[in-house]
């Protein structure tokens, strides 16, 4: 019987791969921070589905406790075939509003996590000449949209390396870059979605069910959907300007305050100084 480890899967996608990969007869290491809410996942799909399911509580962020993990996926008496690094969240703010510790934090679980179990994962899968890895990354690696879309940038790249790394080798990596999918993400980060309209929305058993099917093709990028499959494409061909003006987050507000700016420049007409040497002038 094949095992699967799955990071961040007490609820949204992790959840939904547990479920999945359970209904597929995979065995389980269910990887998250909540325990209670691991242990009490785990009992509902023992309760549906005859597989073994470890839990291992982890806050990926801490260094130790991913270390336990990378130790888990290199464990020879039950090994692990199928590595799906999922867990992420959003912050509460923009670069700015939020402290530095939070946002190396975010990055810790969304990169470096990602970085470490993606070799622990590889070095022993390509020992036994078989094994696959998901890294849930985002359409938002694509855009401007702050730091938790560089990170996915890096999710993404770091991804499509590691597949063609691992060529010949019995063993596959695939990115997973979905849009935006009805879980607990957004309302975890305290994101108004408000506006968002209702055709944009795709749902997380559709999402892990494309993302399985393409990871056993060996599919190196996995978008599902057909609108955003388009929209990936229309973003990376877009020139950047229009990229940047379209996602960044304070957008809006910028171009505001460059119009402010300008107009009143045009109207002192002063000497030229360095951005630097200028008063706040809102
Ligand atoms: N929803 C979307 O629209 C969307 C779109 C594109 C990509 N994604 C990506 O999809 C992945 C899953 O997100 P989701 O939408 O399913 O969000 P979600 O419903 O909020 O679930 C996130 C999961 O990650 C776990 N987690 C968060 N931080 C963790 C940490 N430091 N250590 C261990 N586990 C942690 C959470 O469990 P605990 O709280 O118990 O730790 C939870 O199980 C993320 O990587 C996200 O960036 C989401």
């Amino acid at each position: 019987m094949a095992r699967a480890l799955v990071t961040g899967s007490t609820t949204g996608l992790g959840l939904e791969f547990a479920w999945q990969l359970a209904g597929t007869g995979h065995d389980l290491v269910l990887v998250s921070r909540d325990e209670e809410r691991l242990q009490t996942v785990a009992e509902q799909i023992r309760d549906v589905h005859e597989v073994e399911i470890e839990v291992l509580p982890a806050d990926l962020s801490d260094r130790t406790r991913l270390d336990k993990v990378a130790t888990r996926l290199t464990d020879p008496v039950a090994p692990v075939d199928l590595l799906v690094n999922n867990a992420g969240y959003g912050l509460r703010g923009g670069f700015l509003e939020v402290g530095i510790a939070d946002h190396e934090k975010q990055l810790d679980t969304l990169m470096r996590a990602v970085l470490v179990l993606s070799h622990a994962a590889s070095c022993s899968m390509v020992q036994r000449r078989r094994g696959a890895i998901i890294n849930v990354s985002s359409l938002a690696g694509y855009t401007t949209a702050g730091p938790y879309a560089a990170s996915k940038s890096w999710v993404t790249v770091f991804t499509e390396s590691l597949a063609m790394e691992l060529q010949g080798t019995g063993v596959t990596a695939t990115a997973l870059l979905p849009g935006f999918v009805q879980t607990e993400f957004h309302e975890r980060a305290a994101m108004n979605m408000e506006g968002l309209p209702r055709v944009t929305w795709l749902k997380a058993p559709y999402v892990v069910e494309q993302a399985l099917k393409d990871a056993a093709k060996g599919t190196v990028l996995s978008i599902p959907s057909v609108k955003y499959r388009t929209a990936g494409e229309v973003s990376r061909i877009a020139p950047r300007p229009v990229v940047r003006a379209l996602t960044s987050p304070n957008w809006y507000h910028r171009m505001r305050q460059r119009a402010v700016l300008k107009a009143r420049r045009r109207a002192s007409r002063k000497t030229l100084r360095a951005p630097w040497q200028r008063e706040d002038e809102e």
